[in-house]
């Protein structure tokens, strides 16, 4: 799965209509009769409790399993296979799932009940059954109050009829039916359904969102990752419809009783685990893909409005997919690959095998609509799923536990892919300020967890779809493919995933694969990959190396301690020794790179090299930022970098550089190195005019500027920063030029976000002029370059008044292009009138103003990062809890990028106290938010540290310069 920008959002709807209202409505339709028909003579089957329903049956009966927390299924019985049959119902008042499964399952130890998943679903009592398998099948008797609903363990408990001894036998395969009923909710997980207006018309559709634990509310099923079975899929439908599903279509038959009605019989899938199975039944256009030469079929589905968007991904999926194929060289095992655009989409995208589904921002693209930056995420999110086909799909994680090892391993192979079909976005360089440096900042935390972390309740299994896993899993397996090579590293991989297809696997399963080749191709590392790796999957956060040069001497004498922004008492009491293996890399030219490693046992002795290079030579570490680690060096060899930057930036890579603004910003900011240091080094950019170093640096800069935004020094600030953004700015100029570098067009959108914001007149000016033109002429897209449409827009309503905002408001409402409607509503948080930004708050939770409730977390966000709204959007989510929590129910985790928003610049007493106060009064109710809530006042903490500690420094820095 690929996360949204602001964090995995899940939702949960407790209610559900019982069984009884089902069958009245049901009736009316002319529909029960396939489910009642379609079942063998009732007298075989003993009836169940007619009242059951998931609320109110017996919670007594099952004290066995409830009392014990374990939230696993038992492993008595696993299934082999599943016939699923399900209409989704999309009928305005009649939104309802009716189902009916069939599962065939394997008993592994004698047993008289059958356990599976199941959760907001009704089951027909009476059409339970149980066949053994056999030279006839036999049907066992049900006990008549043997059907039980744990709503809190989320299991439906099948147990048979003790009068007649009836009893599973072990080695014996069964055959476990039952009709069922459930709701088609807005809820945006199972399976729901989502709206979009064409031609002014509403439309529905149904679609599925599994992982992690969710396809246990579409039908009920071993909803476990490593219980993995076949999957015989048939999906009812209107005539004018049409069903997708993993696999292709065999046949379509007419539903009993209707002439509207059709049964799509999907082929049977490979053995695959449940959270990956996917049904979709909408009125969408297909766009096929051309692929080739290859054995597969690649069909892109969107909106018929959206179709024309559906171009770029035809092009770049096929390729992707074969570019996979050879890298992993296991060719795509199914038939035809899917990929379609969900108007309303908790996620990013979901990896569904044969079925890819994603928000309609990360798969549709406008030539003259969307910018860069857009089309750079499409290709990401592309690649990523396209990369768990094999690495996820094909091999899966044995449970949740090893989530990281999945979403880690896609985050890296996007790269990868990407770099593949868009080489001039420099994919391989991005990827250290992307994903390293990124979750760098949240892994410096007391209150950061490793990547590797024992879950079990689906809050927990939701809450770690975060930064660690997918950006410090993707960061550790770059630096391990480093390490061990490119070649050794894919090779192992391949063994590894070609040992285990259609299997499960843990982590130390990879590790072994890959010590093994190591051995094969005689790679020098200093122990075995699982030793090396434990130390950076178990234990959380990483180190920084702090080098020390003897200049007389030619020695440099190196040590690793945790890394942290700030220490606290807790992290006394901590008893983990905070050591890693570390490989090292260096050079004092680019030409030669010298290695070394550091080991985990090194406690107190420093580790000490002999590097023969001139006392008037820098000398720089982690060579290519290939590692997850900081370094830091003694005060000359820092101050030789900075004059190497100032006479000849491009000396040092352009990788090293962002790492040394990076480095440099935060060991400032944790007071390991001194800010005049860091804002010495600030100076260089006036030369700069590479991406990622600028990534870098704004992004450092950006959390100065937020700390000091409410403060006096704040115009000196905007002054140092408009002096070296100005130049970029005028290099860059503010109109797009043809042919240029497409890394360009995109960092001409920062420069011109922080020239307006810094100040630079000529910029405000220019913004403010095209912004007046655009309205005047709204439908003409070519008046601003969707490149710059972002920043122009903010800086126009920033600048301007109610008219700026409406307009944007309008041009939201009326775009037919999601990533065009995504930057415009971030835009409007740019206003400085706190009137509007309430009314944005507002417009979050109403569903009827046009914002969908995938986007009302993003929108809450977005008005806490602006200085102004910060404020507002804390009391903002302390008055509506109650209302935010029915919004966003479930685990409530997309509440987490909403705290993390608000609290992420503040920076006094007071606000700390208000945040500790809020916590502990809303302790009960933070669902899967509690890390979110921790981390944000861990940061809250640090930043009044800073503003104690550094805020004079940096004052002090100004003044003397300016
Ligand atoms: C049970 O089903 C599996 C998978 O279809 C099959 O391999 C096995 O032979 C069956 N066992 C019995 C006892 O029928
Ligand atoms: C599906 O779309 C077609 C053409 O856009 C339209 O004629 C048909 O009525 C739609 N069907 C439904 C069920 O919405
Ligand atoms: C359609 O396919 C299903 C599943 O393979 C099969 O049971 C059924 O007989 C087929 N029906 C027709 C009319 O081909
Ligand atoms: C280099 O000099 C430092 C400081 O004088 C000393 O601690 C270190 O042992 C010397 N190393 C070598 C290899 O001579
Ligand atoms: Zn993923």
């Amino acid at each position: 799965m690929k996360t949204t920008d602001g964090g995995y959002v899940v939702s949960k709807c407790r209610a559900f209509l019982l069984f009884i209202a089902f069958v009245g409505s049901l009736i009316a339709v002319g529909l029960l009769v396939y489910f009642l028909a379609d079942r063998p003579a009732a007298s075989s089957v003993t009836n169940g409790a007619s009242t059951a329903s998931p609320s109110t049956s017996g919670s007594s009966k099952a004290e066995v399993i409830s009392s014990n927390k374990n939230v696993r299924l038992p492993r008595a019985v696993l299934p082999i296979r599943y016939d699923v049959r399900l209409f989704p119902v999309l009928e305005k008042g009649n939104f309802s799932i009716l189902g009916h499964v069939s599962i065939d399952v394997h008993c592994k130890m004698e047993t008289d009940r059958i356990v599976l998943h199941s959760a907001d679903i009704v089951v027909d009592p009476k059409s339970v059954e149980v066949m053994e398998h056999g030279k006839t099948m036999k049907t066992l008797m049900v006990a008549s109050d043997g059907i039980h609903y744990d709503t809190e363990m989320e299991f439906l408990v099948i147990r048979l009829c003790p009068k007649h001894k009836d009893k599973l036998a072990k080695g014996t395969n069964y055959t476990l039916s039952m009709s069922f009923v459930g709701h088609l909710t807005d809820q945006l997980r199972g399976l729901y359904r989502s709206t979009y207006k064409e031609d002014g018309i509403e439309k529905y559709m149904a679609v599925s969102q599994m992982e992690p634990t969710d396809a246990r509310r579409a039908f009920p099923c071993f909803d476990e990752p490593n219980m993995k079975a076949i999957f015989s899929v048939t999906l009812g439908r209107h005539r004018h419809m049409t069903a997708l599903s993993n696999m292709p279509l065999i046949n379509t038959t007419q539903m009993e009783g209707t002439e509207e009605f059709y049964w799509d019989h999907f082929a049977p899938s490979v053995p695959m685990s449940t959270y990956l199975v996917a049904f979709i039944v909408a009125n969408f256009t297909q766009v096929a893909a051309d692929v080739g030469n290859a054995n597969w079929k690649f069909n892109i589905y969107a909106r018929p409005s959206a179709r024309n968007q559906a171009q770029y991904a035809s092009e770049i999926g096929p390729k992707i997919q074969a570019f996979f194929e050879d890298y992993f060289q296991i060719p795509f095992p199914l038939p035809k690959q899917d990929m379609i655009a969900i108007p309303d989409f908790a996620a990013g995208a979901m990896e569904n095998w044969g079925l890819i589904t994603y928000r309609e921002t990360a798969l549709l693209y406008d030539e003259k609509k969307s910018s860069v930056s857009n089309k750079e995420r499409v290709c990401e999110v592309i690649a990523h799923e396209l990369a768990h086909q094999w690495f996820g799909n094909l091999v899966t994680m044995d449970w949740w536990t090893d989530l990281w090892l999945n979403e880690g391993f896609a985050s890296y192979a996007e790269y990868l892919g990407s770099e593949h079909v868009e080489p001039g976005l420099k994919w391989l360089q991005q990827f250290v300020t992307r994903d390293l440096q990124d979750v760098m900042s949240l892994d410096a935390l007391e209150s950061s967890h490793p990547i590797s972390v024992v879950v079990h309740h689906p809050n927990e299994i939701n809450e770690i779809f975060d930064r660690i896993s997918y950006g410090k899993g993707a960061t550790i397996i770059r630096m391990l493919a480093a390490f061990l090579g490119e070649k050794t590293f894919r090779q192992g991989l391949s063994n590894y995933l070609k040992s285990r297809q259609y299997g499960n696997a843990v982590q130390d399963d990879l590790w072994d694969a890959l010590t093994k080749q190591a051995k094969v191709n005689k790679v020098a590392i200093p122990t075995g990959v699982k030793q090396i790796m434990d130390t950076w999957t178990l234990k959380m956060g990483f180190p920084v190396v702090t080098v020390t040069r003897e200049y007389d001497n030619n020695t440099v004498l190196i040590s690793q301690e945790r890394f942290l922004m700030q220490r606290s008492n807790a992290s006394s009491q901590d008893k983990t020794v905070y050591l890693w293996w570390v490989p090292l890399t260096y050079t004092a030219d680019f030409q030669t790179i010298g290695s070394t490693w550091l080991s985990d046992g090194q406690t107190s002795k420093k580790h000490e090299l002999s590097i023969p290079i001139d006392k008037s030579q820098w000398l720089i570490f982690n060579v290519d930022q290939m590692g997850y680690y900081r370094i830091n060096y003694d005060a000359q060899n820092w101050q030789l970098i900075g004059q190497q930057l100032m006479t000849n930036h491009s000396a040092i890579s352009v990788i090293n550089r962002a790492q040394i603004m990076d480095d440099a910003f935060n060991l400032a900011e944790a007071g390991q190195l001194d800010y005049m240091t860091t804002l010495n080094l600030t100076r260089y950019l006036e030369h700069e005019s590479d991406y990622v170093p600028w990534d870098s640096a704004l992004s450092g800069m950006g959390s100065i500027s937020s700390m000091m935004s409410r403060t006096s020094g704040y115009g000196l600030l905007k002054k140092h920063f408009r002096t070296i953004i100005t130049p970029l700015y005028n290099k860059l100029g503010f109109d797009q030029k043809m042919g240029e570098d497409i890394l360009m067009t995109k960092l001409r959108a920062n420069a011109v976000s922080w020239a307006c914001s810094m100040g630079n007149k000529d910029c405000i000016s220019r913004v403010v002029s095209s912004y007046a033109q655009w309205m005047a002429d709204p439908e003409n897209v070519d008046i601003i370059s969707p490149n710059v449409k972002g920043p122009v827009t903010c800086a126009a309503i920033r600048e301007g008044d109610e008219a700026e905002w409406e307009f944007a408001l309008n041009r939201y409402m009326s775009s037919n292009v999601a990533s065009e409607q995504a930057v415009l509503l971030a835009s409007m948080s740019c206003s400085e009138k706190p009137w509007i930004l309430a009314k944005m708050l507002e417009m979050s939770l109403n569903s009827t103003s046009g914002i969908r409730k995938q986007d009302a977390a993003r929108v809450i966000s977005q008005v806490a990062y602006n200085s102004l709204g910060r404020y507002m959007a804390f009391n903002f989510i302390r008055d509506k809890w109650d209302e935010l929590r029915k919004v966003f129910p479930t685990t409530f985790s997309s509440m987490s990028g909403i705290i993390k928003a608000v609290a992420a610049s503040f920076n006094t007493d007071l606000e700390l106290k208000e945040l500790m106060q809020f916590r502990d009064e809303r302790s009960a109710s933070l669902g899967g938010a509690e890390r979110a809530m921790q981390q944000s006042i861990d940061r809250a903490k640090n930043n009044l540290n800073w503003m104690r500690q550094n805020y004079h420094k940096v004052v002090d820095w100004l003044q003397r310069v300016y």
